[in-house]
């Protein structure tokens, strides 16, 4: 499902990625870990699709480049990007879902009880309040846009770092009940976070240990 092959990326003259070789089968469930500023969003971005890996390839769902990967994983970033639209076209992000699939991610990523208590519900206006939401509220409407869209593959970077202990437990097994049967790369510092993972690997001068 995931295949990297002598990957290497670099920040101007700062190699992060240093010929990184890893394949991950359709189903697994992958975790990364590694000291901070060690590369692992940057490696989660390549398998996004939002960056071009300097030499080697990277393939995912069959896709080797990286608009093309893009449309074919959903991703919840380390900080997610709100744009100026209702929560609803936020989770949606302009694609057409029955009601019931909209529905189902809300409750999943835990957003229905702030939600009911706003007059608008979904379909609240974030607009110029974007800002005004909590880490929280803004992590859980990336999460829910991520399980709209419903890839077959899910990266996850921190997702759920902004969520008090009670919520991240509830949200992170809500992740795991939806992705039983995706394959899943996760981005976290807390181990407890990857029980029952396929593997776990640290990401160390640029290579996957
Ligand atoms: N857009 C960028 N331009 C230049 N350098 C960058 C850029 N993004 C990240 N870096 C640098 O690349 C290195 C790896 O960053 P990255 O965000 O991938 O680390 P990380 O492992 O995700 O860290 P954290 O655990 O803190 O999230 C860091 O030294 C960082 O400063
Ligand atoms: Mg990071």
């Amino acid at each position: 499902m995931i295949d990297l092959k002598n990957v290497t990326f670099s920040y101007d003259n700062k190699m992060i990625i240093n010929n990184l070789s890893l394949n991950i089968k359709k189903g697994d469930k992958i975790g990364i870990m590694g000291e901070s500023g060690s590369g692992k969003s940057t490696l989660l971005k390549l398998l996004a699709g939002l960056y071009r890996a300097e030499s080697g390839t990277v393939t995912v769902d069959g896709e080797t480049e990286p608009e093309a990967i893009s449309r074919k994983v959903s991703v919840v970033m380390q900080s997610p990007m709100l744009l100026p639209l209702s929560i609803y076209d936020n989770i949606t992000m302009g694609h057409k879902y029955p009601d019931s699939q909209v529905e189902r991610v809300v409750k999943m990523a835990r957003l229905s009880n702030w939600i009911e208590t706003l007059p608008d519900g979904l379909n609240t206006y974030l607009g110029d309040r974007a800002d005004e939401l909590s880490g929280g509220q803004a992590q859980r409407i990336a999460i829910a846009r991520a399980m709209c869209k419903d890839s077959e593959v899910l990266l996850l970077d921190e997702p759920a770092s902004a969520l008090d202990s009670e919520n991240s437990k509830s949200v992170l097994e809500a992740i795991m009940d939806y992705a039983a049967d995706k394959t899943v790369v996760h981005v976290t510092h807390q181990a407890q976070h990857l029980e029952g993972y396929t593997r776990i690997y640290s990401l160390r001068d640029g290579e996957l240990i």
